[in-house]
């Protein structure tokens, strides 16, 4: 199916659902990635921040863990973005000419282009290798390239927006793909102070709340719509007994909205929320239950400073 056609299917599918949902995945046309970065600049977004400490912090030890027999391998990222991180890791790797390939995959054909001009033009030694697509389908992309050993990279909590228990069932389809030799590095964001979790998602700027509204105008320019911006409200909430931090649209009065592109309208009553992301906190126990119960083993974790995130190094049970 064509990227529109399941775009479509998937907004009348959440749109129908009682409550109502639409995929979080669909927030990075070029304006949500731009959002996405300035997301990443905000003092209250500390994930960026934990996370590019522990690779400036452990980047030999990383290196070691990746490549301690000297052949090549394929370094295989899912939802890479605009990279930010993964460069202090790429840059060091080039530097200590390790052999190996780089195959960043996002669904986002704009911050994939990005991306892959701007390692061109800083590494034009680095051997890259994008895929354009969902994740799912990449896995298939996947099992064409070459045996090398893989190191599959999924950072910055990518990981914490599959809805409830539909991470275990993607690791396990990623856990059939691997070989003993190969690697899972996972980033996770652990539970912390609640406070500081709300602000990552609420912050003074209203960046987080333009980044939510922005599915809205994708739906309008992409599929016809004619949501009216105004008429809903960014809203998250996180709750610390399941570790769900979960963001909203909330509908601010009774109103119908007209998509032209699946000949159909939707009704939303007053106070009526779409729910738009879930990004899951987890404890170290949380973590260990997703790698035993998805068939790995954790072989090794690196903490920030805080301890607010962990980057966990995981083998084939
Ligand atoms: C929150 S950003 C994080 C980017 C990067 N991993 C980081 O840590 O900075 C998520 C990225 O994953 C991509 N993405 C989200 N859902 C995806 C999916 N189902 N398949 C492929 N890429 C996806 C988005 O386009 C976006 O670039």
């Amino acid at each position: 199916m064509d990227y529109i056609k399941r775009f479509a299917e998937d907004v009348r599918e959440g749109l129908s659902s009682e409550p109502k949902y639409l995929h979080s995945k669909y927030f990075y046309d070029e304006v949500g990635d731009n959002l996405f970065k300035q997301i990443m600049e905000l003092e209250e977004y500390y994930l960026t921040e934990c996370e590019a400490q522990i690779f400036k912090n452990n980047k030999d030890k990383i290196l070691d863990c990746f490549s301690n027999d000297g052949k090549v391998f394929d370094l295989i990222e899912f939802g890479a973005g605009d990279g930010m991180k993964t460069k202090i890791l790429l840059n060091h790797f080039v530097d200590n000419k390790v052999n190996f390939n780089y195959i960043p995959i996002d669904i986002s054909k704009s911050v994939l282009t990005h991306l892959t001009k701007d390692l061109n033009s800083i590494l034009p030694e680095l051997v890259i290798k994008p895929i354009c697509d969902d994740y799912f389908h990449a896995l298939e992309e996947l099992n064409k390239i070459d045996y090398n050993k893989k190191v599959i990279l999924f950072l910055g909590s990518n990981i914490g927006n599959f809805r409830g228990d539909n991470a275990i069932p993607f690791l396990k389809h990623l856990r059939a793909d691997m070989s003993s030799k190969d690697q899972l590095f996972i980033g996770f964001d652990l539970v912390k102070d609640p406070r500081v979790i709300m602000d990552a998602y609420n912050d003074n700027k209203g960046i987080t709340s333009e980044f939510n509204l922005n599915l809205l105008d994708r739906i309008n320019n992409e599929l016809g719509g004619n949501f009216i911006r105004k008429n809903f409200s960014h809203y998250p909430s996180y709750n610390p007994i399941t570790g769900e931090t979960k963001s909203y649209l909330i509908s601010l009065e009774h109103q119908t909205v007209w998509l032209k592109g699946l000949s159909q309208s939707f009704t939303f009553e007053k106070w009526e929320p779409i729910f738009t992301e879930i990004s899951q906190k987890y404890s170290l126990r949380d973590i260990n239950h997703l790698a035993n119960h998805s068939g790995f083993r954790v072989e090794k974790n690196f903490f920030d400073n805080k301890s607010y995130f962990v980057d966990s190094l995981w083998h084939l049970l």
